[in-house]
């Protein structure tokens, strides 16, 4: 575990809204290791989905530099990284971002109807990711009539089903009972321990955080050195014991 498979130096996001400013991302370095699950944490705002999402060329940067499995995003065009995101990334959404007019299985076909896949190939890694996720018995099944955690494996077969190196989520339980929560966890690890596939999740859960083998704090856009934990964060002292 010594290669670095997102690396990014003195990276900044400024939005700007007429008279308005903000700095979301303010000279961020990071470096994380192929095969970590790092947890990214922080306040509301400190910029969490905003690296989560530069990681995942959703966004461009304002300034510095950004490589993510040895690609440098800034030089790419829209439509190329619309193909590197699709073949690369796995991206888990807090609120699912499930298609509703489509099934369970429908939904994690997706993906893949950007690749060269024949339909039967397609579906066969469709109801395959599924299993995965254990829906392999809710395949035909529309999003409203799957609960919340259900709901969430389909994004989760969704995100793998193109066995990308990378999966990037964003607060992937802050939507869901604790039971579901955990179960989502325990596939995020699995993916993770199992897979080897590199895990970044943001989370503002203590708990959640539990499951990640590094930790990484933002505020107000800074990124903290490592293993610095806010002054002020209560659930600070429960990590680390
Ligand atoms: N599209 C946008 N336009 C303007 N400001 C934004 C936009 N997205 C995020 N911001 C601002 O950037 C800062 C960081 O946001 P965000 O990355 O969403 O924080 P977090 O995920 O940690 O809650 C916040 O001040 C937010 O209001
Ligand atoms: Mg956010």
């Amino acid at each position: 575990m010594s290669e670095a498979i997102i690396q990014t130096r003195q990276l900044s996001k400024e939005y700007v809204r007429d008279e308005f400013r903000v700095m979301a991302l303010d000279e961020v370095d990071i470096d994380i290791e192929k095969g970590d699950f790092v947890a990214l944490m922080g306040p509301s705002g400190s910029g969490k989905s905003t690296l989560l999402h530069l990681i995942a060329a959703m966004d461009r940067a304002t300034s510095g530099s950004i490589s993510v499995l040895g690609a440098n995003l800034r030089t790419f065009t829209d439509r190329e990284i619309a193909h590197w995101r699709n073949e690369h990334i796995g991206f888990i959404f807090q609120s699912f971002n499930l298609i509703p007019v489509l099934t369970a299985l429908e939904n994690v076909e997706l993906p893949l109807k950007l690749t060269n896949l024949s339909k039967k190939e397609r579906l066969e890694h469709s109801a395959t990711a599924l299993k995965l996720v254990g829906l392999d018995d809710r395949m035909g099944h529309m999003p409203k009539q799957l609960s919340g955690g259900q709901e969430q494996r389909v994004a989760i077969a969704r995100a793998i089903v193109t066995d990308p190196d990378l999966i990037l989520a964003d607060e992937p339980t802050g939507n869901l009972d604790a039971t579901s929560a955990e179960d989502v966890l325990t596939m995020l690890t699995r993916l993770n321990r199992e897979f080897g596939k590199t895990v970044v999740m943001v989370t503002h859960d203590p708990h959640a955080a539990k499951f990640a083998r590094t930790i990484r704090h933002l505020e107000k856009g800074k990124l903290l050195p490592p293993g610095r934990l806010p002054a002020d964060w209560a659930g600070a002292i429960a990590l680390r014991t």
